[in-house]
């Protein structure tokens, strides 16, 4: 596995692969790495010759009292779990090679990106998109792969590529989740383990309004308050979100007609859990 800080070497060993004829996959992480991480490094495998991962945490994206400082860093056993993936390129800028001084440019994927996470955490998405399209530039993939676990930063990029032309593929996977229903995510090492036990709260809620979902309950406003309920006997967990919306547009829906993005965010002690589910009627 070749490991590369500059956005000259990457995209050098990018368009020599290309050149060869190879179909280049791309897997953009902050690190950190896990099963989930992993699942997309598969995908990636199955459907590409070469496989490029990122691994960066972008500064752009945390708000000002987030955990930018303390997110998890683990370099080498992320370089090691990547290399024995058979992941060729992996680019692991600093952030100055990303952000050149007086950097000043923004992509910004309007109304979408004030949705769901976009509301408590303002200028979030803005910063995943400038970076996703700056990696994309500089890694030039045919294919991109995301993880579902994210549905509203896929539905943004998927945006973002589509209004922009930008020449990528983008590939989405499932969410891996640990046996007892956890999503898998780099900031559950934040929890201790009361709070790891609290965290299942945020997918027993998703699956209880599955089986309500399942059971013909096609009432947004009553599939809500199924997994409000659930979160009421977990008040230790502080709610941020819980909406059942368009998974493209991230509009809420009122009936279930098409398939519905259930989408939660709650906060556990400190840390910020995200989770999802699709219905599909
Ligand atoms: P990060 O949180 O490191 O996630 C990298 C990719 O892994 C994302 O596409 C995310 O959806 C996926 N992923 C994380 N947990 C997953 C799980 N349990 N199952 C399946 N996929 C999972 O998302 C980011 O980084 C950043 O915003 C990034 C796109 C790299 C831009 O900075």
């Amino acid at each position: 596995m070749k490991v590369l800080q500059t956005v000259q070497d990457t995209r050098s060993a990018s368009r020599e692969a290309r050149r060869r004829g190879k179909r280049i996959g791309f897997v953009p992480t902050m690190g950190a790495l896990h099963e989930g991480h992993l699942s997309l490094v598969r995908a990636a495998k199955a459907q590409c010759d070469t496989v490029a991962v990122s691994i960066f945490v972008n500064p752009t994206q945390f708000g000002p009292n987030e955990d930018f400082s303390k997110y998890p860093r683990s370099f080498d056993r992320d370089r090691q779990l990547l290399d024995e993936a058979g992941v060729d390129l992996l680019f692991a800028p600093s952030t100055e090679e990303m952000y050149p001084s007086g950097a000043v440019t923004y992509v910004t994927v309007e109304e979408l990106s004030n949705k769901l996470c976009g509301k408590s955490r303002p200028g979030h998405f803005r910063g995943v998109t400038t970076v996703v399209s700056a990696l994309f530039h500089i890694v030039e993939p045919d294919a991109a792969f995301f993880g579902q676990k994210d549905a509203a930063q896929v539905a943004i990029i998927r945006r973002m590529v589509r209004d922009l032309n930008i020449p990528v593929e983008i590939v989405v996977c499932p969410i891996v989740r640990e046996p007892d229903g956890l999503a898998m995510s780099s900031r559950n090492a934040y929890l201790n383990p009361q709070q790891r036990r609290s965290a299942l709260v945020l997918s027993r809620a998703l699956r209880q309004i599955e089986s309500a979902f399942n059971k013909r309950e096609r009432s947004a406003s009553k599939l809500i308050e199924v997994g409000t309920q659930v979160f009421a006997e977990e008040p230790s967990v502080r709610l941020d979100y819980l909406e059942i919306v368009d998974p493209e547009n991230l509009d809420a829906v009122e009936q279930i007609n098409s398939p519905a993005l259930v989408a939660v965010a709650a906060i556990v002690g400190t840390t910020r859990l995200i989770d999802n589910v699709v219905l599909r009627p």
